[in-house]
């Protein structure tokens, strides 16, 4: 089942194809990056109208990088929840438009199902029963998978999530957006043991990154001017401290479950130090590759595969809403 996927929750617009959930034909993505960056973050009418003039571009250049014609896809998947509302309605208004158009199902996916998926793109595949970490801009939360279908919540943030914490650092230290990536380059080379924040919540799973946020403030308040070398001190240690309590939250969930396959997706996860720390857990470890971590519609594509098995074709009367709880 070749299935075309659509991207457009937040501010990248893509498309993609992928055969039977796990076989990528062809994946075409146009960040909005640059736009965005004069504001500091993302501005929701800009993400909307970029999409509106992007979309079916990126959807031509899928198709031909497939080398298939639309009358081949056989399913449209689109990503209708949760996300910027404006940018939704956007890609859900043309995978409807697609879908009557080409007479063929249209898909509802729920855009944290699509990063979850995005990791059995490549080979190994996550093998079931699996712990999967989401760490996103948006979520961060870590589920317990015995099947595709059958996904159980073990713990998540109480308030902000992983990529948001690094997203506001980022804005404090006056690096930029966006705030992930611009905390990883400035922590190259900073030493991470050099300034000790909290960790909040040590004894559960649940977490919460608020408190440490308000730490940075109030570290900054009181450091005065920064040089260089302090600026990479505190981006090290404010991403060390927050991968940290990701892999003792594992770690938790790992004893509780006897669950040792670790699948990890979502933004936050396309760091490199991240990955590092990961990868010293006592797990196997099924890391999803790097240009899928961040928005992208392959994921949606796959996810789309799975989603079309539990809940069949989606009505033509669909809306898309900004908030969506987990998962299908
Ligand atoms: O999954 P994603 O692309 O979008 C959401 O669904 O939210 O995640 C975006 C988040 C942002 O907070 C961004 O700062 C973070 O992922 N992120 C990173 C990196 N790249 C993106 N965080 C740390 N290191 C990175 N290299
Ligand atoms: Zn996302």
């Amino acid at each position: 089942m070749k299935i075309l996927g659509i991207e457009t929750s937040c501010d990248e617009t893509a498309v993609a194809i992928v055969e039977d959930g796990t076989n990528l034909l062809s994946s075409v993505l146009y960040s909005q990056i640059k736009e965005h960056t004069p504001y500091g973050g993302v501005v929701p009418e800009i993400a909307s109208r970029s999409h509106v003039q992007k979309l079916l571009p990126v959807y031509a250049e899928a198709l031909s990088q497939a080398k298939l014609s639309s009358k081949q896809i056989d399913a449209i998947a689109v990503s209708a929840k949760p996300g910027l509302i404006g940018a939704l309605m956007t890609g859900v208004t043309f995978a409807k438009s697609l879908s009557f158009a080409l007479s063929k199902p249209l898909i509802e996916v729920h855009h944290i199902y699509g990063h979850l998926m995005a990791a059995f793109l490549e080979d190994p595949k996550p093998q079931y029963p699996l712990l999967a970490l989401i760490a996103s801009g948006g979520h961060t939360t870590i589920v317990q998978m015995n099947s595709q279908h059958d996904i159980i919540v073990l713990g998540k943030t109480i308030d902000d999530a992983a990529g948001e914490a690094l997203d506001k650092a980022a804005k404090l230290l006056g690096l930029g957006f966006p705030g992930g990536p611009a905390i990883e380059k400035c922590a190259k080379g900073g030493d991470s043991l050099s300034i000790s924040f909290p960790s909040a919540m040590k004894d559960s799973i649940d977490m919460s990154f608020s408190g440490l946020k308000n730490a940075l403030r109030t570290h900054l308040l009181s450091a005065g001017t920064l040089d260089e070398k302090n600026k990479k001190n505190i981006a090290a240690s404010f991403q060390e401290t927050i991968f940290s309590t990701l892999c003792h939250k594992l770690t938790l969930a790992m004893e509780k479950t006897s669950i040792q396959n670790i699948l990890v997706c979502g933004g936050v996860a396309s760091n490199e130090r991240f990955r590092q720390m990961l990868g010293e857990l006592p797990a196997q470890l099924f890391l999803t590759p790097k240009s899928f971590c961040t928005d992208n519609a392959a994921m949606i594509a796959a996810a789309g595969f799975y989603t079309y098995q539990k809940n069949g074709e989606a009505s033509l009367d669909l809306v898309p809403t900004s908030h969506g709880s987990i998962f299908i």
